[in-house]
């Protein structure tokens, strides 16, 4: 990596081998969040993102100035891929009273639409600050976060009806069953869950948040409902508490959990080691790139949201109550 002056910026949910490489050469493993300001404050000129678009789009449009590649441009994302740009423009010139709030998980054309961009450890907060300002909120895209965030601040929220196809697929009465099974079990959950699994969290968090649960929360047994790609993470760090997956099948089906995100699992070490070998021959298909003019507009909102994390500093985790959900309009 030294030829191409190069650090490795990967997500939870890659593989393994990715994580502990990126530890290992000074790289950062972390959420979304952390990953893109890694990616901005570190002074190497080449950033490698092992994770999904989006996330190479992010580093791109913080650091036009270095190169950003990618061991694969083909990992996309389901709420990134249900919010076709065209469309969320004709959505939110139909609410122009409305500050537009966008997850991160969208691209760079919907990011240059919105206001406020969030990542799933800043949003409760953000809009937390918008609602106290009495402002109206046009989310988008994923409706079970923006259901929760609505249920957590009582903000006015109108949502944009997109979903993780990974935490989509978390059951409610199956986990109900599993927490029988493991009562003394704390539940872990990511916030792109549906509501019935949030309600029945612990925590709910993102995947830093919820790796940093795993460490403060005194229980020996955890169920995470979120990408299976953390429990690497998670059972490095604690080798001594034992994790089990939240289930995501029905009873009856032969495969009990099946969470993890395919486009996340098409960054592997080989594709790492020819992305970096293609890049030093001078070859660019691993390159991201972003319209100058485009990414200058959608760096304001993610602007917007670091300043705000820098001022409030990390954002610690946020907790549920069992049974505290309520459910808003989609
Ligand atoms: P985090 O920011 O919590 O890592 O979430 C990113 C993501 O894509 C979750 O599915
Ligand atoms: Fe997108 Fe879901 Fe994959 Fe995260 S896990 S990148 S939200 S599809």
């Amino acid at each position: 990596m030294c030829a191409l002056d190069a650090v490795l910026v990967a997500h939870y949910y890659v593989d393994g081998a990715l994580q502990d490489l990126a530890d290992a050469t000074g790289g950062c493993v972390g959420d979304s969040l952390e990953m893109a300001r890694f990616g901005r404050d570190h002074p190497a000129c080449t950033l490698v993102v092992a994770g999904v678009r989006f996330m190479g789009e992010t580093a791109k449009i913080l650091s036009p100035d270095k190169r950003v590649l990618m061991p694969t441009l083909e990992a996309t994302c389901s709420l990134d891929l249900g919010c076709p740009a065209a469309e969320f423009d004709a959505f939110c010139n139909l609410h122009r009273d409305r500050t537009v709030v966008v997850y991160a998980n969208t691209s760079a054309a919907v990011k240059a639409r919105a206001d406020w961009v969030t990542t799933s450890s800043t949003g409760l907060d953000i809009v937390r600050h918008l609602h106290a300002q009495g402002e109206k909120i046009l989310w988008a895209p994923d409706v079970h976060l923006g259901r929760y965030l609505q249920a957590q601040t009582g903000a006015d929220m109108l949502l944009w009806n997109g979903s993780c196809i990974v935490h989509d697929e978390f059951k409610s009465v199956e986990l109900e069953i599993l927490r029988q099974e493991h009562p003394g079990a704390k539940v872990l959950v990511h916030p792109e869950s549906p509501a019935a699994v949030i309600a029945q969290a612990d925590v709910v968090g993102s995947t830093t948040q919820l790796l940093q649960a795993a460490g403060r929360l005194e229980a020996g047994e955890f169920i995470v409902a979120t990408d299976n790609g953390i429990l690497h993470k998670m059972r490095q760090a604690q080798p001594n508490k034992i994790f089990i997956e939240a289930p995501t099948s029905g009873n009856g089906a032969t495969c009990k959990s099946c969470a993890h995100c395919p486009w996340m699992a098409m960054n592997s070490l080989d594709q790492l080691a020819a992305t970096l070998a293609a890049a030093q021959r001078g070859d660019a298909t691993q390159d991201i790139r972003v319209d100058p003019d485009l990414a200058r507009r959608a760096r304001r909102p993610i602007d917007r949201m670091l300043a705000f994390a820098a001022a409030r500093k990390t954002p610690p985790p946020s907790f549920a109550t069992q049974g505290s959900q309520g459910m808003g309009p989609a």
